[in-house]
Order: C-alpha cells, then structure tokens, then sequence
C-alpha cells in the first residue's frame, strides 16, 4: 500500500474483529527457532512484519507455512546462527533472535536490527542482561557475536524493556539452571510469550510481574492461541472517537486496554465492556487528563499518537507527556498539516482543540504514526493523501478494507 486516500468528515459505524497481535507473535516466532519440534500458532495477523519473519525463520532453515491465519513452524532440525542481514534490518524483533538462538545453539551471529525509527533504541540492556549470564557479547560493526550457553543467575534491568526481558527469557531455556529476570516488563505481551513457552515444556513463572523465573527443562514444539492486539483495538477506538460514531470490537481482552479506555471516557466517550467484546460511542469530546505513557500498566507508547489524533477536535487542552521514546512525535507536522493546533517542546506535546480539521497530503512516518495520521484524516474535512501507508502494512492486516467495512471512503494507490 503505498498511498491512501481518506475523503472524512463522516461518522463510522461498524463491528471489527480484533487481530492477533504483532507484537506477541513476533517474540512467539522467534521463540519457534529455540524449541526443536513443529507447533501451530493460532490467530496470526496477515502482516509483513509476521512476513519477513517467517522468511528470516525459513533462512536459518526452518519450514513456516500459513494456511489462513494459522501458522505452522518447523524447528525440528537445528538451525542456522547467523539471520540474513536484509531482512533484519526490516525488524525490531529480530534482534529476539539472538535469546533464541542463543538458548538453543549457544550461538548466534545477529545483525543489528531495524523497526520504527522512535529514537536511538539502543541494546545495551539486552546485552548487558546476557552477559550478566556469561555469554560473551562482540560488536563487529553492523553485526552481535554471541557465544557460550548462559549460565544460571539473577539478571536485574534498570528499565522493563520489553525486547531485553524476552531476548533474556528465550536465552536462558538454554542456561545451565534457573533464571531469575528482575524489573522484567510486565506487558500482556511477555505473558503470551511465557504460556507459548509452558505450552512446549519450559517451566516459566512470574510473567507479567516484575520478576520471572525460567527454569530450563526439555522442549517440544505446542499449539497456541495469539493474544489479541491491543494496539490495534486502540487505533480503531481512536479512529472512531476521531470520526464520530459506534464501533463494536470482538476478541479483544478490554482489561489490557484500561488506560487508554479511561481517556477515551474521560474525553466524553461512552464504552461498554463485556468479558471479550467492547463498544464506543462517540460524541463531542473535551480534553481528558493529562496522557503520560509509560510501561504496562501505565498508557501505552504505542497508542499515543492514535489517542492525540482522536482529541485534536477535543475541546480544551490535552496534555502529552512520552516517557518511553525520545523521538515519538514525528506525526505532528502532518497532524498541524491537517490543521491541528500542538505545541511541541521536547516530550511533552499540548494540544488545543480546534473546531474544524481540513484534508491534507503527508507522508507516513512510522506505523502508529501512520495510523495517527489516519485517525486524524478521517475527523478532517476533505481529502487526506498519506504517501508511504506501507508502514501500515507492518502492523495492520487489511487496514484499507477495515476501514471501509466501518463506512469510510478509503481508495489506495499503489
Ligand atoms: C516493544 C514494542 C514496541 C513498543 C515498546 C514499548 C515489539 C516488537 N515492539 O519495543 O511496539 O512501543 O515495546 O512498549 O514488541 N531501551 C534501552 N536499552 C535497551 C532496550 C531498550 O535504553 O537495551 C529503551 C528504548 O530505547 C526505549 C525504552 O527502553 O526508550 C523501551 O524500549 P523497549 O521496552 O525495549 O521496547 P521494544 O522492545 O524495542
């Protein structure tokens, strides 16, 4: 998808099914190359993040095949250690790899990773947790040598990253005895990536708490669920409360989503939440209390910029505070574009609520800034161009369909 036309202005009205998440099948597919056997991933999402995956997995010779959104790996054989660089490139989660690889081989040879440009993304966490470990870690440019199975201990992370808790709970199914990760990140995500885990025969517990303790024992491969995306549901909330009008999500868990279903209260939404289903109904929004992101429980990074597209028409002040990345407000030019009124200074960003937003033509930026831009096209009067909507494609299975399945005029030029 390369360019996407969005004419606004009107409300949306619909029901959508939520995907399966990017960001637990990503870590579930890296996690496929450290356990030797076949398993079977459930509700996958048709996205090119899960594509170049599965063709970075087919590299090192593993056999993925996909039949609907059912995805069949086979790790039976020991795999390469060394992933293509050009397609790693393309990916954050590559980098997850190197646990994996690590875990299972005691090797690994990992090119330095891609994914949204949001800041420096350093690694020194991942590495620094892998060699508390006693993997021996070289830097050779663009590419991380890794040697030596870990052995047992406690790694503390001064910060809950996400990737460095995963990374650190792929490499020690290989360690020589439990594992013990303190200031993990707690993210639903890390759960699913521990149940896939006890699903092949690991004994991991603590998910989704500040600690996790791993104790290796033999894997085989298992069949697992992908948990809903929350990130997804967020951005079709967020495009509703922009647009106006009703939306029903199904397959979702609503509980994951409570700090960004509170602001989109706050801001006069009204929501129902049922055990696996939620439903907005949108209105005249004001400005909610301020948005401060943070790592799980706290607001997501990853919803931000949807949510400031939802409130640019809100009235009175919005407050955004981005603690997470450096670099995550690269979709307000495009948004001042459209006629929204942000100031910007530093990580904080505020903004006024202005009566009316016009279509504009922008460039994509990165996905949830994308999807902002979206969110924010479809409450614009007129029509929006957004050059490069293949960032879209690396998160959103559908994105143009879906849209249109909710009542919006959406034409994609190649
Ligand atoms: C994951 C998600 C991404 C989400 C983010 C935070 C995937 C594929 N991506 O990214 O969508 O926005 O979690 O919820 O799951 N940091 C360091 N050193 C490190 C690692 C991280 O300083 O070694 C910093 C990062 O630069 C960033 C912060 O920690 O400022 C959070 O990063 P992290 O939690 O690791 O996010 P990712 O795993 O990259």
């Amino acid at each position: 998808m390369e360019t996407l036309c969005i004419t606004g202005g009107q409300p949306l009205h619909g029901t959508l099914a939520v995907q399966g998440s990017k960001n637990a099948v990503l870590p579930l597919l890296a996690a496929a190359a450290a356990v030797p056997g076949r398993s079977v991933l459930l509700g996958c999402p048709s996205i090119r993040d899960l594509r170049v995956s599965c063709a970075l997995l087919e590299g090192l010779g593993l056999s993925c095949r996909a039949a609907g959104d059912t995805l069949f790996l086979d790790a039976a054989a020991p795999p390469r250690t060394d992933p293509d660089p050009a397609l790693a490139g393309q990916l954050r989660s590559s980098v997850l790899l190197l646990g994996a690889l690590l875990g299972r081989c005691g090797q690994a040879e990992i090119p330095l990773p891609g994914g949204c440009v949001l800041g420096a993304r350093p690694l020194d966490l991942h590495l620094k947790g892998l060699e508390a470990l006693g993997v021996e870690v070289r830097r050779e440019d663009c590419l991380l040598r890794c040697r030596g199975r870990p052995r047992a201990g406690t790694v503390r992370l001064p910060y809950p990253s996400v990737g460095a808790t995963e990374n650190l709970m792929l490499a020690a199914l290989g360690a020589s005895g439990p594992v013990r990760i303190c200031g993990a990140a707690r993210e639903p995500e890390i759960r699913d990536l521990a149940a896939f885990l006890n699903a092949c025969g690991a004994r991991v517990t603590g998910a989704g708490s500040a600690c996790v303790r791993i104790t290796p024992a033999p894997l085989h491969g298992a069949v697992h669920r992908v948990l809903p995306d929350r990130m997804e549901a967020a951005t079709w909330l967020c495009a509703v409360a922009a647009a106006g009008g009703t939306l029903r999500l199904t397959g979702l868990c609503p509980a994951q989503l409570e700090p960004v279903l509170r602001t989109l209260e706050q801001a006069g939404c009204e929501l129902t939440r049922e055990p696996a289903a939620l439903s907005l109904r949108a209105g005249a929004l004001q400005a909610p209390e301020p948005v401060v992101t943070g790592p799980y429980p706290a607001f997501p990074t990853d919803a931000q910029a949807p949510m400031m597209a939802a409130l640019l028409r809100a009235q009175g002040r919005t407050l955004f505070s981005e603690t997470v990345f450096e670099d995550r407000f690269r979709h307000v030019p495009a948004l001042r574009a459209m006629g929204a009124q942000i100031e910007l200074s530093g990580r904080r960003a505020v903004v006024h609520g202005t009566a009316k937003l016009h279509g504009a033509e922008m460039a994509a930026t990165d996905l949830r800034g994308a999807a902002a831009m979206v969110c924010a096209a479809l409450g614009a009067e007129g029509e929006s161009r957004i050059t490069q909507a293949w960032h879209l494609d690396r998160g959103y299975a559908d994105f143009a369909a879906r849209l249109r399945a909710l009542g919006a005029e959406v034409r994609v030029e190649a």
